[in-house]
This record gives C-alpha cells, structure tokens and sequence, in this order.
C-alpha cells in the first residue's frame, strides 16, 4: 500500500503531537514505528526512556530505592542512552516498571519527554508512545490513540520477541511477567495507565499489523481533514 499524506499547514505549523498509550506488547511500538516512518515525523518511546534509566541503575550498581541517584541520573539522560540492544532484557523491563512507580521518577523525566515534543530532532512533529503519554506528559497532544490486545496474544507477541535474543523462555513466564507490569502500570497512585478520556482505542487483538496502521492512518487522516489539510491514502 502505498501512503502519501501531505501534511501542510494547521496543525504541522504548531508541530503535531500524536500519543500513544498502552500495555506492553500491544501492538503500540511497531505501530507507531511504522506510521511515524510514512509519515516522517519523529519516533519516541517512552518506554525506553525509563528503560534507559533502569538500565542505569543496573548497571551502575545503585540499590532500587536510591532515588536522589536515579532521579540525577535520569536527569543526565539524552537520546543516546535510548539505543542499547540492552534496553529489551526482560529484567530491564521489570525494573523500569518498578522504578517508574516513584513520583519523582517521573516528574525528572517530563522535560526530557516534553523538549523532545517541542523541538522533534526531524521530521514534522512527533508519535510518542507510552503509558500515561496523552494523560500527563502532553494532556494536549492534537490526536491520542489507546492500544490494547489480549494478554494471550500480548503474551506470545513477547515471547517471539524474546526468543530471538534469548532461547530460555518460557511462555507461562513471559505472560506472568506482562500481568505483573501490568498491575503495576495500571495501579500505581501517578500517572497510572489508563486511556485519555478523548483517545480513540483500538484493539489489535484480531487484527494483523497492516490493518492496525490502517486504522491509525484513518484516524490521522480523519483529523487531518477536519483541520483543513490535504491527505491522501491510496
Ligand atoms: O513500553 P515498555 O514496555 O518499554 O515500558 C517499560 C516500563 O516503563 C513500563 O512497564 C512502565 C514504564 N513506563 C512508564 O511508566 N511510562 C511510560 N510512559 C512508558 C513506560
């Protein structure tokens, strides 16, 4: 399918924000990949953000309740810490989880987020995804999209991920390890995960990944149109 959206005027001149939240392996991040490639704006997970943090604190030795050092080395993060092939390990995951629980955490990694949204390194604006991306970090983005699938298929999602860097999972494990991020994400006091109250959700449970950046392509063009702007797909 060939995809060629001009974006012009309106919304682009204020820079284009799109958020997109959701549990892991739902989908977001290939997604998001994918659509922000065709359209030429800038791709930021979130998730790598707090992942390159507790990759940090990993490696660097600091207890997991250190906050006054985690939230000085979140402090120093720039976007060359978001590249390790590191930043996939299951154990990467599980600490980011937890230390993005912290109030503080989070509050020292918005302007990061924040800057990035306002000054995209290229492209015309920004598809940032995340948990809590159209709820807290840009309340105001001009589209937010919610993304969800089944925990089974999240599950083996994940786990085909995995398995190509590490051959000794297991399944039951990766699933049990996605329902306690879970809990975790949806639960915690800040900035828990949940949809914004004007996203559109979409769940990719049923559908393959070109259906998905169809239905995401829809909603921008859709947007699009109502601001005046031309957009095509064929
Ligand atoms: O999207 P991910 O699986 O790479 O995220 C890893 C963890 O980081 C996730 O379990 C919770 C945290 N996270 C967060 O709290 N807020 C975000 N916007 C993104 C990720």
């Amino acid at each position: 399918m060939i995809l060629l959206i001009l974006l012009e005027g309106g919304f682009l001149k204020n820079n284009l924000i799109i958020a997109i939240d959701g549990p892991g392996a739902s989908g977001k991040g290939t997604i998001s990949k994918l659509v922000s490639k065709k359209l030429n704006m800038f791709h930021l997970n979130s998730g790598s953000i707090y992942r390159a943090l507790a990759l940090m604190v990993n490696q660097k030795g600091v207890e997991h309740n250190d906050f006054p050092a985690i939230i000085s080395f979140a402090k120093s993060l720039s976007l060359k810490n978001l590249d390790s092939p590191e930043l996939k390990r299951d154990d990467i995951a599980i600490l980011a989880s937890k230390i993005s629980e912290n109030p503080r955490v989070r509050e020292a990694l918005l302007d990061f987020q924040r800057s990035l949204g306002a000054r995209p390194p290229f492209g015309k604006g920004i598809i940032i995804e995340g948990r809590d991306i159209g709820t807290v970090v840009f309340p105001n983005a001009q589209i937010k999209i919610f993304i969800d699938a089944d925990i089974e298929i999240r599950a083996d999602r994940r786990y085909k991920d995995l398995k190509k860097i590490n051959d000794n999972i297991e399944l039951e494990d990766v699933k049990n390890q996605l329902i306690e991020r879970d809990n975790r994400d949806y639960n915690r006091t800040t900035s828990p995960l949940r949809p914004a109250e004007n996203a559109h959700l979409l769940n990719t449970s049923k559908l393959d990944i070109e259906q998905c950046c169809s239905v995401v392509c829809g909603i921008i063009e859709e947007h699009s149109a109502k601001n005046n702007n031309k957009c095509y797909i064929d």
